[in-house]
């Protein structure tokens, strides 16, 4: 893991910005390849996650997994994390005050790893990364370009895993991202270049 990382969470082991630290039993940070162009950002540690302090382990992990799969990826390839590093009990819906609480991290975790392309899982992740309410039917598989990287708003596989229409549209988002990371996708830091490009 780079220094830098390193740091960010070793300075935040012991978070109590919010009240889900006094029941979770790990802060879930992330995994995968912090090289990677590519950073998937979902809502919350469930109840696998917050026990093995990984995040996407459970059953919606194996389903992002199959999906990286079909496009030809591997979880190797990317970056993993949340927008809460605490699991919410019982899974309930992030609070205003937890999403506050956790933001800074995940934007400094961003930074960090400066990658071309964030992911974002489900409409918590979005409304977080893109600052606005907008809804996933009409926003998702769509790239929009931020200050420092290109956001791919997509739905959460957990959303997917027992509704088909979602797992479709879900299935149809991930070729399209193949597609955005394929065409060679350039930093948005480099805006001139994609300007050239046509891309938007
Ligand atoms: N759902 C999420 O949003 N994140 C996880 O890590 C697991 C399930």
């Amino acid at each position: 893991m780079s220094e830098a990382l390193k740091e960010l969470y070793a300075q935040h082991s012991d978070c109590t910005g919010c009240s889900l630290s006094k029941s979770a039993n790990n802060v879930v940070f992330g995994f995968g390849n912090e090289s990677s162009d590519v950073v998937f950002v979902g809502e919350a540690p469930g109840y696998h996650e917050d026990k093995e302090g990984k995040p996407f382990v459970g059953a919606a992990g194996q389903l992002l997994t199959n999906l990286l799969a079909s496009i030809g990826m591997k979880r190797e390839d990317i970056y993993i994390t949340n927008v809460l590093k605490c699991r919410p009990p019982g899974n309930r819906d992030p609070l205003p005050e937890e999403i506050e609480a956790c933001k800074p991290l995940l934007m400094k975790q961003i930074d960090i790893i400066a990658p071309k392309v964030v992911v974002t899982l489900g409409s918590f992740a979005a409304r977080v990364i893109l600052g606005k309410v907008m809804p996933m039917s009409k926003i998702h598989g769509q790239p929009v370009k931020t200050d420092g990287y290109l956001v791919f708003p997509t739905y959460h596989p957990a959303a997917a895993l027992y509704a088909r229409t979602t797992m479709t549209s879900l299935e149809d988002d991930f070729k399209a991202l193949k597609e955005l990371l394929d065409s060679g996708v350039p930093h948005v830091r480099e805006e001139a270049k994609t300007e050239q490009l046509g891309l938007f």
